[in-house]
């Protein structure tokens, strides 16, 4: 009896494991215990590219809409005041958003060239508009309006068929003034007409359609992850989706998740803790210092040098990090020039510098602790430790403090030239002679990496 009893119930547990295949369920516990896929932390370094009907006035800031219509903020209307008639709406700029010298063949181009690993297309920002024809989005979308065409399609087409870059999509949860959103607003999240209706269907839409390998979502609009379903979303993405397998999301997904909850952890825009975190994490920031979104306003110091770019992409690393590096297209579809050199520089640099960079692991320091502006990386699989140097020592040496060397076994290669001399310091560490380089003579320019192997 008892073990007929026993057998029943193992024939039942078999049953329920064989039916349902799915490993997560719809819980923060169970959804955050899901090991992020490999290749996300290998890779790095992406590219963010905000696009949209916002990028038609191009002026101020993508959040355009908000700022001159729900803030009234005093350059946003006196800009509408001044260039375009009374009764003009937001709306009235989407058929301007044409995209003509959109060819997503020179993008993928110019993205690969800067040594990007992945990119992250807006699909849909907080204006709503997306950049694929939804059929959840009826007439505020690319292919009916504007462009007419599927710009999301475009994309993703051209990144498989020319580069090794994986394709990465943001989504933002809410919509600035959609009706329905303010509806479930208004009954404080009670309702959610919303996200069954709109969000999801579009979360659903695009991961099916497009097979993303990274969903980058955004704006929960303060809203809890219950109202958004993110959990039971997350559950299907991780265990049924055509991208179960390597797709990588971000923490914004509901009132408080960010910097707690989803995959790795954004915490802020430009966020650059500098140190090491114990959970994988992103630094996502822009080229041009005031706007994610293209502006004609901005100036030429309003763009970080490529020496700030690099810096910002070392000490990210060094501290776990991956860097999401921002571009803002114009609405006729062209990378200006500004941010096609910066990325296009990326890409020289990482050229010398890329064996400190991909696929390492932080270290055990993660900058000197006496020089300012040396960051370390490590390989622990080649036995190799990098010192990146953000500045060229005039005295034509450097002290490394952190390294424990030993003589006769550690060697120290300047990447791109060749083995240093070196001797030892007390209490640790080691005193590195480097060459005397004319400025053409240099491997690279920026920041350059010293390759301490033999050394722990
Ligand atoms: C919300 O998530 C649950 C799983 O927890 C799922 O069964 C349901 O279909 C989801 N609802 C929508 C509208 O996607
Ligand atoms: C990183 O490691 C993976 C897995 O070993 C490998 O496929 C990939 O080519 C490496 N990437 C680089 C840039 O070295
Ligand atoms: C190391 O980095 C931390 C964090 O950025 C900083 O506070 C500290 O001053 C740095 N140390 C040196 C010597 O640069």
């Amino acid at each position: 009896m008892a073990s007929s009893k026993l057998a029943l119930i193992s024939v039942a547990l078999l049953l329920m494991i064989t039916v349902c295949s799915c490993k997560y369920e719809p819980t923060w516990e169970s959804i955050d215990s899901r090991p992020l896929p490999e290749w996300y932390d290998q890779a790095k370094f992406g590219i963010f590219i905000h696009w949209g009907v916002f990028s038609v006035p191009s002026f101020g800031s993508e959040w355009f809409w908000w700022f001159w219509q729900k803030q009234k903020i005093k350059p946003y209307v006196d800009f509408m005041q001044k260039n375009y008639p009374p009764d003009f709406k937001y709306q009235d700029f989407a058929p301007q958003f044409t995209a003509e010298f959109f060819d997503a063949k020179e993008w993928t181009d110019i993205f690969a060239s800067s040594g990007a690993k992945y990119i992250v297309l807006t699909t849909k920002h907080h204006e709503g508009f997306t950049l694929w024809g939804s059929e959840n989005s009826w007439n505020w979308n690319a292919v009916d309006v504007g462009p007419k065409r599927d710009l999301v399609g475009e994309m993703a087409g051209a990144l498989r068929a020319n580069s090794d870059l994986r394709l990465g999509l943001y989504h933002s949860l809410f919509e600035w003034f959609n009706p329905l959103y303010e509806q479930d607003a208004a009954n404080l999240y009670t309702t959610n007409l919303f996200p069954t209706t709109k969000t999801l269907p579009e979360l659903y839409e695009i991961i099916n359609k497009y097979k993303p390998e990274l969903l980058w979502s955004d704006g929960d609009g303060d809203a809890p992850d219950k109202y958004w379903n993110s959990t039971g979303f997350l559950a299907w993405l991780y265990n049924e989706s055509p991208v179960r397998e390597t797709v990588v999301t971000n923490d914004r997904w509901g009132y408080g998740s960010i910097c707690t909850h989803g995959g790795y952890y954004t915490c802020a825009d430009r966020y650059q803790p500098g140190h090491l975190l114990k959970h994988k994490w992103e630094n996502c920031f822009s080229i041009d210092k005031g706007s994610w979104g293209y502006r004609r306003n901005a100036q030429l110091k309003d763009y970080f040098t490529i020496e700030q770019l690099v810096a910002t992409l070392v000490e990210t690393v060094s501290c776990g990090g991956n860097l999401l590096m921002n571009v803002g297209p114009t609405h006729d579809g062209r990378i200006a020039p500004i941010f096609e050199e910066r990325l296009r520089q990326m890409g020289q640099w990482l050229g010398v510098n890329g064996e400190a960079i991909y696929n390492t692991t932080a270290w055990r320091a993660q900058n000197d602790s006496i020089i300012p502006g040396i960051w370390y990386t490590a390989k622990p699989q080649d036995k190799a430790i990098y010192a990146v140097l953000l500045d060229w020592p005039p005295s034509g040496y450097v002290v490394l403090n952190e390294p424990v060397v030993s003589t006769g076994k550690t060697q120290v290669v300047l990447l791109g030239h060749k083995p240093l001399y070196w001797e030892p310091v007390k209490p640790r560490g080691l005193k590195v002679f480097l060459p005397q380089l004319s400025y053409s003579q240099m491997p690279c320019h920026w920041a350059w990496t010293l390759r301490l192997t033999g050394a722990a």
